[in-house]
């Protein structure tokens, strides 16, 4: 049968009540995995005749989850940054995204003097989404026709968050819902 945005909220819902860290967002990783494999979802969510930019598929407003298509205009490199206390599922759809994880190995938590550490790098290959914890730090760099569905645990337009500046040892406040 085939799997469709609906049943992948549902199970998506069922996984995170029944496991709260992240076991769940694990959960959802695999569930989001189900879905990339609906080739009418991903030409509906991301295909030649979806609109340009980010926009919402699903939110959850009770438990707070948000599903993001994002139809990426053109080619984007992202400086290393975390999601706050938001988790996110990246799905690639179309195309891939180079990620790289980071690691802060100053004893800072917040804006201010911060160094980073590269803990490993990989490519995202469509239908294969990879799941980044809350506070995870991590870095995107994709081609033009670069397509993919995102999950984040919380709505990121209203959650504070952190980007590096690596060469300049600092990590800056950033209030922003972009994938980067
Ligand atoms: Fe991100």
């Amino acid at each position: 049968m085939t799997y469709t945005l609906d049943a992948f909220v549902k199970d998506a819902q069922a996984a995170l009540t029944a496991h709260e860290g992240p076991a769940g967002r694990e959960e959802v990783r695999v569930l989001l995995e189900k879905l990339l494999a609906n080739p009418q979802f991903v030409d509906e969510a991301v295909g030649p005749a979806a609109p340009m930019g980010a926009r919402k598929l699903y939110e959850d407003k009770e438990m707070g989850f948000v599903v993001l298509a994002h139809v990426n205009p053109k080619a984007h490199k992202s400086p290393p940054h975390d999601h706050g206390n938001s988790w996110a599922v990246y799905g690639q759809a179309i195309e891939y995204t180079d990620m790289s994880e980071y690691r802060r190995v100053d004893p800072g938590a917040g804006a201010g003097e911060a160094r980073l550490e590269k803990v490993k790098s990989y490519r995202l290959e469509p239908g294969h989404p990879g799941v980044y914890d809350v506070r995870a730090i991590h870095a995107i760099d994709y081609p033009e026709g670069s397509r993919f569905v995102r999950v984040t645990g919380r709505d990121l337009e209203y959650i504070q968050r952190l980007k590096f500046d690596v060469a300049a040892g600092q990590a800056i406040t950033i209030e922003s819902a972009s994938a980067s």
